[in-house]
């Protein structure tokens, strides 16, 4: 486990452009799994710079998002495929057909996660996770007592989660339900990195990298992981023991 202390919320967002770009050079076919919410945002924004400024391609690879919420049309505003087309997807060139949103609106949901868990296994497994970390230590929508064993599901939020997430909707008020790539799934991504930024997610992390490994803080299961980057922000790391900072 790597744990990278950086000076503010710009410095992690460079780092983790830079392990994500490095990637795509090394293999621009890779499959990346990749979050949303406000931790990311600068990422993707430097993403989006890289390939104005340097040529960075993305037409090659392959994206899964993490999450979407269930029911959620994939044109309702506060849709996690509208903040991916939004802040990512249609700023750079990649491939419509490689680009995967697990559909919240799908007829079947539980039909809809086996397609999406067939769909990951089918690209050859995920090559780079990213992840962000809720304040109760959940990575995806999976909430603290996920089985460490599951894999793309239905799921309930917790009801801090949706407190938090209400602010992205018109009636204040966010879907009980959402479809999640599961523990074991992001588990088993070849190499994950973990976003952390600000002082309210500080107790999530020090339990994360410090803390017993335990399904009540799904994060914790990444300190297991054979190559897995925490990249931290100074107020994200404030409880922790020891920093390289
Ligand atoms: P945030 O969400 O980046 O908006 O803080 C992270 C998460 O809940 O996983």
């Amino acid at each position: 486990m790597d744990v990278r202390v950086l000076p503010d919320y710009e410095a992690m967002s460079d780092a983790a452009a830079e392990i994500v770009a490095q990637k795509l050079r090394a293999q621009p076919d890779a499959v990346f799994l990749i979050p949303t919410g406000t931790t990311p945002l600068g990422m993707y924004r430097r993403l989006v710079e890289l390939q104005e400024r340097e040529g960075l391609s993305f037409s090659n690879a392959t994206f899964f998002n993490l999450d979407e919420y269930l029911g959620l049309a994939s044109d309702h505003p506060a849709s996690y495929h509208v903040y991916m087309k939004t802040n990512f997807y249609d700023l750079v060139n990649a491939d419509p057909a490689k680009v995967h949103v697990p559909e919240g609106a799908a007829p079947d949901p539980e039909a809809e996660c086996q397609r999406y868990e067939a769909a990951m296994r089918e690209a050859g497994g995920v090559d780079l996770c990213v992840l962000g970390i809720g304040r109760n230590g959940h990575i995806g929508f999976n909430e603290p007592g996920a089985p460490f064993d599951s894999r793309t599901r239905v799921v309930r939020l917790a009801e801090s989660t949706r407190l938090v997430n209400a602010a992205d909707f018109e009636e204040k008020c966010a879907p009980e339900r959402a479809i999640t790539v599961g523990m074991q799934t992001i588990f088993e991504c070849r190499q994950a990195l973990l976003l952390a930024s600000g002082s309210n997610k500080a107790r999530a992390v020090k339990a994360a990298t410090e803390g017993t490994v335990t399904e009540e803080v799904p994060a914790s299961i990444l300190s297991q992981h054979p190559d897995v980057t925490f990249l931290l922000d100074r107020d994200a790391a404030l409880l922790l023991d020891e920093t390289d900072v």
